[in-house]
């Protein structure tokens, strides 16, 4: 039946093509329901510690504080994402969703294309923006300029898809518990929090938020997209130029400043670090796996590790 069609066979023909797609999408619409339940029952499970009624605890999670944390990174920096993933997906906090996602621009390497696709299939936690690669020459406008066309999606009745943003360095330790504590009393308008530079300064209004990592409402990333400031000041240091969007718009009238739970690391000594203490939401500048492994051991990060014959961890 090829390519050969007898005369007379052209109604056979096409009832036969009618059946075959409205089978297709039968069994097309079928498989999502069932794709769609087993979803839901695996948010349930995750969601649901107790024996609380499961629907209960799915409409509670609707009301959770939703949180993105983007990271800017490079496509060939596997490593650095594998640690961090360990890092973040170790951390659970009840009553909030955070997601974190890795950011970069345009893919340059044939290699980039099969490997990154790979992690997207495996951790779907990248974004990738576009942009060329760049310093100082807006991507950070173009990461908040973008969510809001990159995560509207119709389907989905939550809105805003996050209450709050926050562009994180790939050297900064957030505890994610901590964060979501000192976010619950906030607004989830117009809001502006971080840590204050310079380092000295303790008045959220001067001057702005360092690139350790900061955080701005939901509404603030649409004004971004939207307002003809920042697409006209768009060279210069990212984070400062942040800044000075929000004091020319007269935006985030909210303002937190995380100082000194959001602290550089305390060696070697600035005027920017802080001891490790338990008050902390942010540890930055840990440039080596030993400042990172010191962080961990006094947050005790593994502590409700399992027993088990399988191993033994002294
Ligand atoms: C990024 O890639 C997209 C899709 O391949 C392309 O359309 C776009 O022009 C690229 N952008 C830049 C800035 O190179
Ligand atoms: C870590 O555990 C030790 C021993 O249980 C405890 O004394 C210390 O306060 C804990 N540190 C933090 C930051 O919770």
């Amino acid at each position: 039946m090829k390519n050969v069609v007898k005369p007379g066979n052209g109604k056979k023909i096409i009832i036969i093509s009618f059946l075959f797609i409205v089978s297709v999408i039968t069994f097309a619409s079928i498989n999502e329901i069932q794709f769609n339940d087993l979803s839901s029952i695996r948010k349930c499970a995750a969601y649901s510690h107790s024996e609380e009624n499961s629907l209960l605890t799915m409409k509670s999670s609707e009301n959770d504080i939703r949180i993105l944390i983007g990271i800017p990174t490079l496509p060939d920096n596997h490593q650095r994402r594998h640690f961090l993933r360990l890092i973040y997906g170790t951390q659970a906090v009840a009553g909030a969703k955070i997601d974190v996602k890795f950011v970069f621009c345009n893919l340059t390497k044939e290699d980039q294309k099969i490997l990154i696709a790979l992690e997207i299939m495996l951790h779907n936690d990248i974004i990738i923006l576009n942009c060329k690669e760049n310093m100082d020459k807006g991507k950070t406008y173009t990461y908040f300029s973008s969510l809001p066309d990159i995560l509207k999606d119709d389907s989905n009745p939550i809105n805003p898809p996050y209450h709050y943003v926050i562009k994180g360095d790939d050297d900064t330790y957030f505890r994610l518990p901590k964060l979501v504590e000192t976010l619950m009393p906030l607004p989830r308008e117009d809001l502006y929090y971080g840590y204050v530079v310079p380092c000295p300064s303790m008045d959220p209004f001067v001057h702005y938020m360092s690139g350790m990592g900061y955080l701005v409402s939901w509404d603030i990333v649409e004004w971004i997209k939207d307002s003809h400031i920042p697409k006209r000041h768009m060279i210069g240091p990212e984070d400062k130029v942040f800044g000075d969007w929000l004091r020319e718009g007269r935006r985030a009238k909210n303002r937190y400043n995380a100082k000194w739970s959001m602290y550089d690391y305390p060696e070697p000594a600035t005027r920017c670090t802080h001891e490790l203490w338990p008050d902390t939401v942010a540890v930055h500048r840990l440039k080596t796996q030993e400042k990172w492994v010191r962080t961990l051991e006094y947050f005790n990060v593994t502590h409700n590790l399992k027993p088990s014959k399988m191993y033994h961890i002294p």
